[in-house]
């Protein structure tokens, strides 16, 4: 078997190479244009892209940044979250998403995730808000943990799918808490809207939304990039002067703001891929689709779980397993590129050993965090490969299974059997 990087007997597990062929001679004449214009910073190729995108995640307004996390970061600010707030997130994420709390002098607080989909649980964010915090005389949630006032929420719409917005929306709304999504992964999801009866797209429904495009994204720059969206227009002016030391006008500054520019060839670069986006997402939808048709009714793994209300667009594709690094060792030596997002839950992680949580105190997450992994997934990955993958997946399986009838009963994994 040979797969499109042209390396035979091996199934990457996401294939960057191919898209950039196939595009190759757009691309470049992309760098053309910049270096006959030496138009490199701003100008029309950002705003057009902007512009672009804007229209591609049905919001008013785009703003390209220099990378996610600033998009995040910038996001909290431009609403108008402050240094000492608590901003709600979930601990299965990106350590991006905390950084940008803490880089905006907010604190980060954790809710856990939802089992089936791993995104924020509104279930749990409910609970957060009535049994966690307290509401002072001015209406104000504060957190009973740091005492401090809770003014946004981060949901995180992660592996491409989109979470439970409405649900989020009606807490925020009650509690006054700013909802900002973290649509990193998330690239055309689409989530079904009970309250406006119909099919809205990630980075319109919060009021603002940051997006990543590292190379590896669903839509993915050349390099370092982010964009922010949102349908205030305040708002995006704001983040146009943050990402601009401050800067109204040239050389004057209304406040300190951060050099966070997106590149002008970047966001030509995103503009020729952006045409593509909805194709790539489509063709993840398919492999999604032949994934769960090949892996039929499988015992011993659990696939992805895509609501009615969803429509993901597999940035990743993520199973779960009991011994997760067998599996992965197995697949290692069949030359299946896998991965793992993310094996140490962010309350656990080093990093924050100072909010001074311990294990068990966000037990979904850490359930699923030792128990996931991701597949090859990307527009381009060929039925062969595909199959190549399943089988060597229920190899495994039926392996492990008969491995297991010989020992007493009781000592199978705890979720063995589930689908
Ligand atoms: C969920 C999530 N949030 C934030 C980020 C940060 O984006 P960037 O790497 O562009 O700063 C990423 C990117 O990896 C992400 O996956």
């Amino acid at each position: 078997m040979s797969n499109s990087n042209g390396n035979s007997n091996q199934i990457p597990f996401l294939d960057l190479i191919t898209p950039h062929v196939e595009l190759e001679a757009e691309l470049t004449g992309v760098f053309h244009k910049a270096l006959r214009s030496a138009g490199f910073i701003g100008g029309p190729m950002v705003a057009e892209f902007e512009k672009a995108f804007a229209e591609f995640c049905q919001a008013k307004h785009a703003v390209g940044v220099s990378n996610g996390t600033d998009a995040l970061r910038f996001a909290l600010m431009a609403c108008g979250v402050k240094a000492g707030d608590v901003v709600v997130t979930v601990p299965h994420t990106f350590i991006a998403t905390t950084e940008a709390i803490s880089q905006a002098g907010a604190l980060p607080e954790f809710v856990d995730i939802d089992e089936r989909t791993y995104n924020l649980d509104p279930e749990k964010l409910r609970q957060y808000c009535e049994s966690q915090c307290s509401v002072d005389k001015s209406g104000r949630l504060i957190s009973r943990r740091s005492g401090r006032p809770v003014t946004a929420v981060i949901p995180v719409h992660l592996y491409g799918q989109m979470a439970e917005m409405d649900a989020i929306l009606e807490i925020a709304e009650r509690y006054h808490l700013i909802v900002i999504e973290d649509s990193c992964q998330a690239h055309g999801a689409e989530y079904f809207s009970r309250k406006h009866n119909r099919w809205m797209k990630a980075g319109s429904m919060g009021r603002a939304a940051a997006f990543s495009f590292y190379p590896g994204k669903n839509l993915g720059a050349c390099g370092e990039a982010g964009a922010v969206t949102t349908n205030d227009a305040e708002i995006a002016g704001t983040i146009k002067i943050l990402r601009d030391h401050g800067q109204a006008a040239k050389y004057y500054h209304d406040m300190e703001g951060f050099n966070g520019r997106l590149d002008a060839v970047q966001a030509g670069l995103l503009h020729v891929k952006l045409r593509h986006l909805a194709e790539w997402n489509r063709q993840r939808q398919e492999r999604a689709a032949a994934y769960k048709e090949l892996f039929g009714s499988a015992e011993g793994i659990i696939l992805p779980f895509e609501p009615q209300s969803s429509r993901a667009v597999y940035h990743l594709y993520v199973i779960r397993v009991a011994d997760r690094q067998a599996l992965r060792d197995h697949l290692e030596a069949a030359h299946i590129g896998t991965g793992i997002h993310y094996p140490i839950p962010l309350h656990l992680q080093k990093a924050y050993r100072g909010l001074g949580h311990r294990e068990g105190d966000f037990p979904v997450t850490e359930r699923c965090a030792a128990e996931i992994l991701s597949l090859p997934m990307y527009p381009n990955l060929g039925r062969r490969e595909q199959e190549h993958v399943t089988e060597s997946v229920l190899r495994y399986l039926s392996s492990e299974s008969k491995s297991l009838e010989g020992k007493t009963a009781g000592s199978a994994p705890s979720h063995a059997g589930v689908v």
